[in-house]
């Protein structure tokens, strides 16, 4: 058996990402380990949910993996009280109380992007569904949510690429040479929000960023610095997490076709298949962003106060500890609370959106495509461990229905 200390290197080694789970099996043979540079591992569901809910373990202590120009940082990264002040102030536009219905309105837009979409498989006989239907639709969503032009698309994708790719998670790759250098691409990325936050205050329409320029709530206003960084967590959890969950959702219903006919001839099952799908593929694999501000004690093991922690959520998933023949994907299972969206105050601001939007691509997708199988399995898979997804995913098909 391999040591524990070498497993974050192995999980991250790209050569494990089309199956990570036997190595997360390995992993929570020690719930609480410490790993050789000193970061501890947490991989166990129930000391996963409880560091996720214990204030002494902080988000805001560690630098961000994708910092902003400012330096000024985004929910994600700062703890209460801050947080939920930030928190508060970007639900406004978004949800309940203040705006409940901006989720269930959008369903109809969004039903006609992916119509579209699928419309375009019909002339053709293979498609990927990354490229052809996965990436593009939250794009599409997510641009006119915000309030960022659809046409800069293309500049943005490869800011959050450059990004991430660049982002530092002990994995031997080497740099993508049509990335940018992760610097500049944050400076441009940067700049870019600050102009489309000024265009929005002189001028704003009723998406997102329109009203985090100018609304004023109970809390106040973000100040500039804060509505660039909030740009960027919104711009980067918004798309690569959804894309991946909607590619994973496609990938595990070929690899179940059993599964694939019965959401056709029964569309509502997609609500508990797309849990399901969060607990079994979850598109975030770990949340390597924690540290205790206090000695910690969990199963048994204390954590020591000024320690990073890797809480690793896909392993929590498949505790069987947690949930029977946890390897089996099991779209009707009644008792499925996964820690996909994470758990306590960071718990996923998006859930509502990606809920709904993955819910329209996997019916479509099932009613609408014809005999789709598989051309690799396993597809190819994105570098980054964190944010885990196939790069392309080749479908041949016998038509598609109107
Ligand atoms: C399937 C898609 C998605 C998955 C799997 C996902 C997953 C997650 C997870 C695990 C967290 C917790 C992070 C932590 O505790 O450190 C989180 C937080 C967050 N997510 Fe998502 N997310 C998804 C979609 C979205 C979308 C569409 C948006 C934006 C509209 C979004 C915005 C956020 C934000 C702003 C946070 C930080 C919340 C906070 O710090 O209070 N996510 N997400």
């Amino acid at each position: 058996m391999t040591a524990p200390e070498t497993m974050m290197r192995r999980i991250a080694d790209p050569a494990a990402r089309p199956d990570p789970y036997p190595l997360y099996e390995e992993l929570r043979r020690t719930p609480v380990a410490r790993q050789d540079d000193g970061v501890y591992t947490v991989s166990t569901y129930w000391e996963i949910r409880s560091l996720l809910n214990d204030p002494r373990v902080s988000s805001q202590t560690r630098p961000p993996l994708v910092p902003t120009p400012s330096g000024a940082r985004s929910m994600l990264r700062l703890d209460p009280a801050e947080h939920d002040r930030v928190r508060r102030i970007v639900t406004r536009p978004f949800g309940p109380p203040h705006t409940p219905r901006r989720v269930f309105e959008m369903r109809r837009g969004m039903a006609d992007t992916v119509r579209g979409l699928l419309d375009a498989f019909a002339d053709k006989d293979q498609a990927d569904i990354v490229d052809d239907f996965a990436y593009p639709f939250p794009i599409s969503v997510i641009c006119r949510l915000f309030g960022v032009p659809v046409e800069d698309e293309p500049r943005f994708h490869l800011w959050t690429e450059s990004l991430l790719g660049a982002a530092d998670f002990g994995a031997e790759h080497k740099p993508d040479p049509h990335l940018l250098d992760p610097d500049a691409a944050k400076i441009e990325m940067g700049g870019y929000l600050a102009e489309l936050f000024d265009k929005h205050r002189k001028d704003p329409g009723d998406d997102m960023f329109s009203a985090l320029a100018v609304d004023d709530g109970p809390d106040g206003r973000l100040t500039p610095p804060e509505q660039v960084a909030t740009g960027f967590l919104l711009l980067i959890a918004g798309h690569e997490t959804t894309v991946n969950l909607i590619t994973n959702g496609v990938l595990t219903l070929l690899r179940h076709p059993q599964e694939l006919k019965r959401l056709k001839d029964d569309p509502d099952l997609a609500v508990p298949m797309i849990e399901e799908l969060l607990r079994y593929e979850p598109p975030v694999q770990y949340l390597p962003n924690r540290r205790t501000m206090d000695a910690v004690e969990v199963a048994g093991t204390v954590i020591p106060k000024d320690t990073d922690v890797n809480l690793m959520l896909a392993a929590g998933n498949r505790d069987p500890r947690r949930f029977p023949d946890a390897d089996r994907f099991v779209p009707d299972r009644g008792d499925v609370e996964h820690l996909g969206f994470g758990n306590g105050v960071h718990y996923c601001f998006g859930a509502p959106l990606a809920r709904l939007e993955t819910r329209i691509a996997l019916t479509e997708f099932a009613r609408r495509v014809k005999g789709p199988e598989l051309v690799a399995d396993p597809p190819p898979y994105r570098v980054n461990p964190v944010l885990r997804g196939p790069r392309h995913l080749p479908v041949a098909y016998r038509g598609v229905r109107s």
